[in-house]
């Protein structure tokens, strides 16, 4: 597995991949491998002769105060981990290289109405950074299909919306969440967690599943069982920033009726900002 650092040398390579008849996939990072991350190698490289990951901690999405200067960077073992899930190449440019002229000039892409509420609310601006950056991934590599992770379900909304409103020829396939064993999502930002705040953790997947538990046993009642399940994580010491019930296929609000529902959660250990989802598909043969 070869890295490279400029698009230029990213764009050779892809070219060489391209005149060998290969199909090409590309798998977005922010770099600070785990499993979840390696699932989505895999999955890519099942389906495409040539995997491109990229590396790349995007100040564009960063709020002021987030956790930009502090996000792990962990390169070395990063590759290793790719090579091992099966890449072909890592494209791991540096700021200057993705934004040349700065980023106040640079050009944005925003998806309205899916960027807004939920994550969108706290993080004002971060969906734009996202869909912003991914664009210009998109760009640079022109990659036949791109997978991403259920794990951020609003991204990946949003990330659907932007290739079709854009009619870029690209297949977008969501990968499900890896988890630990006692439930928690595997997310880089779970290494900010201290012993005791990683016990604590697990609460906000059994509060997901307490509420899908519930719905699938005929429960309509969303407001109670919202409020039940944020005194619980509060309770376990979380402090929940949103805990909602969706429409899987457009995020808007879920009524009685919708039967593809998607439970969204955010909630705060301390200063670390954790999010996960369930889905629910209530007409789905188990
Ligand atoms: P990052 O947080 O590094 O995540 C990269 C990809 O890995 C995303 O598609 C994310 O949904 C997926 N992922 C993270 N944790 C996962 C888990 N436990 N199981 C399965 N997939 C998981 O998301 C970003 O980076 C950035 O916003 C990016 C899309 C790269 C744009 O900068």
């Amino acid at each position: 597995m070869n890295t490279v650092k400029t698009v230029r040398e990213l764009r050779a390579a892809v070219a060489r991949a391209r005149s060998e008849g290969k199909r090409i996939g590309l798998v977005p990072t922010m770099g600070n491998l785990h499993s979840g991350h390696a699932a989505l190698v895999t999955k890519a490289a099942q389906r495409v002769d040539f995997v491109v990951a990229s590396i790349f901690v995007n100040p564009l999405q960063f709020g002021a105060g987030e956790d930009l200067d502090k996000y792990p960077r962990t390169l070395a073992a990063d590759q290793e981990k790719l090579l091992q899930a099966g890449c072909h190449l890592l494209f791991a440019p540096n700021v200057e290289e993705v934004y040349p002229d700065g980023m106040s000039g640079q050009t944005r892409v925003s998806v309205p109405q899916l960027s807004e509420g939920l994550c969108g609310a706290s993080r004002p601006g971060h969906f734009e950074g996202v869909a912003t950056v991914v664009c210009k991934l998109f760009n640079m590599v022109q990659p036949d299909l791109a997978v991403f992770g259920q794990k951020d379900f609003q991204q990946l909304a949003v990330i659907r919306a932007l290739v079709q409103d854009l009619n870029m020829p690209i297949q977008i396939i969501g990968e499900p969440t890896v988890r630990a064993a006692d439930g928690l999502a595997l997310s880089s930002r779970n290494g900010y967690l201290d012993e005791q705040q990683r016990a604590i953790a697990p609460a906000l997947y059994r509060s997901l599943s307490l509420i899908a538990q519930a719905i699938d046993q005929g429960e309509r009642d969303y407001p109670k069982l919202l409020a039940e399940q944020r005194q619980l994580l509060e309770t376990a010491g979380l402090r929940p920033d949103y805990l909602e019930i969706r429409q899987a296929t457009n995020l808007r609000q879920a009524t009685a009726d919708d039967r593809d529902l998607v439970i969204l959660a955010a909630a705060y250990l301390g200063t670390t900002r954790l999010i996960d989802n369930l889905h629910l598909n209530l007409d789905a043969t188990a």
